[in-house]
């Protein structure tokens, strides 16, 4: 077990809503057919010349002020994203600049794809648990709007823009990273990707010509993986902490797709009323999903003390892993 507590979370939603019925004004696509695929009913998309660190930005200075804490007392800063401000130096030294925190506080950017969340989380516990950060703040954030074609309907619409984060800190007594399980799996690169912009292929007039700079899916691909390396996470992580299914108060699971959440449950036998879903309010917000559904599940005060909370993920790589925490 690793004592910590969640001292303060925090999440932000850019203004801008976007429902089914506006896009399918402008793509061949209805209501019905995202809704019923995916669970999705609106998102909020980033306004054209805001970057997305603004958003990690104000999620973190709401978990500072939910924390009573304020930019002094962060001793590390993990940003969780895929979308990096800029390749160089990517997007954690954005968020320290838009904080104000202090010139010497270490930061660090943490890729892996919609799981970025729960393994931001788990190197935080790492570092306060040998001591090597006095707290962190984790934010996830993301702003895929920008890197998918809005001519790929069958993309496009399930993307939203968002952040989240929280401020964790040492703790003594009963609080705490209970079980961690996390997972790569090399052999599913090819289900989400953005081929170009790298070193592998640097972006070329003839890559943006044919959209290799934005993300490509397998959807089918993606949803047959999903629900198993959740599963299969969470109950290692569930093993670790010595718990059951039944134990867990709330599950907060990535919002890539309701039926990928409803699989996943109805798979561990989980209770409906104990699995947090907002993807119809703010669809797939990738790495900051899970933040910003924990943010408003403690805001409208359904955590308390002592409950068990499993947070899962899956995504790009593929990478997938479950974190248990006591709160
Ligand atoms: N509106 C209308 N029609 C569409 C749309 C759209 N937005 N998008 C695709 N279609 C069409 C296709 O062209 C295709 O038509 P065709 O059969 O004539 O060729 C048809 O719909 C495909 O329909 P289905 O196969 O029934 O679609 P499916 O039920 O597989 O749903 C979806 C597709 C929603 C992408 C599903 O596969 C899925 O959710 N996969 C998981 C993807 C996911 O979760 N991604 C999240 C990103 S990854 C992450 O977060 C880690």
């Amino acid at each position: 077990m690793i004592n910590l507590r969640v001292a303060g979370t925090g999440s932000y939603l850019p203004p801008t809503c976007v429902t089914n019925e506006e896009l399918a004004r402008k793509m061949e696509t209805s209501d019905e057919w995202i809704r019923s695929r995916t669970g999705i009913r609106e998102r909020r998309l980033l306004a054209a010349g805001d970057v997305p660190s603004d958003m990690g930005v104000e999620a973190a200075r709401r978990a500072l002020l939910a924390a009573g804490r304020t930019t002094e007392d962060i001793g590390l800063l993990i940003v969780a994203s895929n979308v990096f401000e800029q390749p160089v130096p990517g997007t954690a030294p954005f968020i320290s600049k838009g904080l104000g925190l202090p010139g010497d506080v270490p930061f660090l950017d943490l890729m892996a794809g919609c799981s970025g969340f729960v393994f931001a989380v788990a190197v935080a516990g790492g570092m306060l648990s040998s001591g090597t950060a006095r707290s962190v703040m984790v934010v996830g954030h993301e702003a895929l709007s920008r890197f998918v074609s809005w001519e790929d309907r069958s993309t496009c619409v399930l993307f939203g823009d968002g952040a989240g984060a929280v401020l964790l800190e040492p703790a003594a007594g009963e609080s705490g990273i209970l079980g961690v399980s996390l997972h790569g799996d090399p052999s599913k690169v090819h289900l989400l990707r953005i081929e170009s912009g790298g070193v592998r292929a640097p972006s070329t007039v003839e890559d943006v010509r044919q959209g290799r700079h934005l993300l490509k899916m397998e959807g089918e691909g993606v949803f047959r993986s999903a629900v198993h390396m959740m599963v299969r996470a969470s109950l290692e992580a569930l093993a670790h902490a010595g718990l059951g299914v039944e134990d867990v108060d709330w599950w907060i699971p990535h919002q890539a797709n309701v039926r990928i959440i409803e699989a996943f449950a109805r798979r561990l036998a989980i209770p409906e009323s104990r699995v947090f879903v907002n993807i119809d309010r703010v669809a797939n917000t990738s790495t900051a999903s899970i933040p910003i559904g924990l943010d408003e599940l403690v805001r409208a005060g359904r955590v308390r003390e002592g409950d068990v909370l499993a947070l899962t993920a899956f995504g790009a790589g593929a990478s997938y892993g479950t974190v248990v925490l006591r709160w």
